[in-house]
């Protein structure tokens, strides 16, 4: 019988512009690595944290919160040590807690043998991700567990479909280096909008989605922009227009603010657009002296996996 298992889940951007909280996917790269092993006693441990200072206590940790609500709904009292390595830094709007929960609720299911099916496991890894960005969401923990592209239709009941994988796609994702933590990004959010702004937001939200069913990308580009988050939220990531600019200058098809912030992912076409268009965003931080981190990317079919 299994006793330890290694799991990796996908770095997302959620949002998607015109979706909040509503679409987001997955990007080829790990967000978190877990090492899942299964204890004699009925404890859950956080044995270590790597890439990140976060708490270990397990009713403060999303990790575990996700894998209790997980053993709660089975009726089960097993327990098990997390070994926890954070591949990008919380606070950076690719869905790092969102990975943490998702791969945690996945490793634990591995090794009860999977009383579940991974799709099951979502309201679980929701439960990580609500104490971490204080409201419930899933477009980050739905594509870091199930992978690929996902629209939430419904939270209550849950009700969720996939998009087709923009496999030809190409994200650039740049990180200017502000940390900007989820639940207080959301408290900018307007809490009420005119139907003016609803019409527009959902005129855009349904063209986006024609746009991936067809790829047909100018729909793409014509339809991804916010009137909800965005106005708000680009306060905080300083450059931001200035990286839209160079973005769309270059033949990208899509630009937008990665979950909260402060990442912002592009879509492109090819690499040389997306090359130059991360030359041209490097050097205009430069000349700011704001420090900031760059990463390519296709959009992933996988969410979490074993990898060991
Ligand atoms: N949809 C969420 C938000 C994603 O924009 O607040 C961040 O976790």
């Amino acid at each position: 019988m299994r006793t330890r298992v290694k799991i990796s889940a996908p770095a997302t951007v959620a949002n998607v512009g015109c979706g909040y909280d509503t679409i987001g996917f997955a990007l080829d790269a790990a967000s978190e690595e877990i090492i899942v092993e299964r204890r004699n006693d009925h404890q859950l441990v956080i044995k270590s944290i790597l890439g990140a200072e976060l708490s270990q206590e397990v009713n403060q940790n999303v990790a575990t919160i996700a894998a209790q609500s997980l053993l709660d709904h089975l009726e089960l009292n097993e327990g098990f040590d997390f070994h926890i390595n954070k591949l990008f830094t919380p606070g950076s709007g690719l869905g790092s807690s969102a990975s943490s929960a998702a791969a945690a609720v996945f490793g634990v299911n591995q090794l009860l043998k999977q009383p579940l099916e991974v799709a099951e496991l979502l309201p679980f890894a929701l439960e990580g991700e609500a104490f971490a960005s204080k409201s419930v969401h899933a477009d980050n923990v739905a594509p870091a567990l199930l992978g690929g592209f996902i629209v939430m239709r419904s939270y209550d009941p849950l009700d969720y479909f996939s998009l087709p994988v923009a496999s030809e796609l190409k994200v650039l994702v740049v990180k200017p280096q502000v940390e900007i933590k989820t639940a207080e990004a959301k408290g900018l959010i307007p809490k009420e909008i005119t139907v003016e702004i609803a019409r527009n937001q959902w005129g855009n939200l349904a063209s986006l989605v024609h746009a991936f069913h067809t790829k047909d990308w100018k729909r793409l580009n014509d339809s991804i922009e916010d009137f909800i988050a965005e106005p708000v939220r680009k306060k905080l990531i300083p450059g931001y227009d200035k990286v839209k600019e160079i973005a769309f200058s270059n033949g990208s098809i899509g630009c937008n603010i990665s979950g909260s912030g402060p990442s912002i992912f592009m879509l492109f076409l090819n690499d040389e657009d997306r090359n130059v268009a991360e030359n041209q965003i490097h050097d205009h931080y430069e000349s700011e002296g704001i420090p900031c981190e760059f990463f390519s990317s296709g959009i992933s079919a996988a969410g979490c996996k074993i990898i060991e």
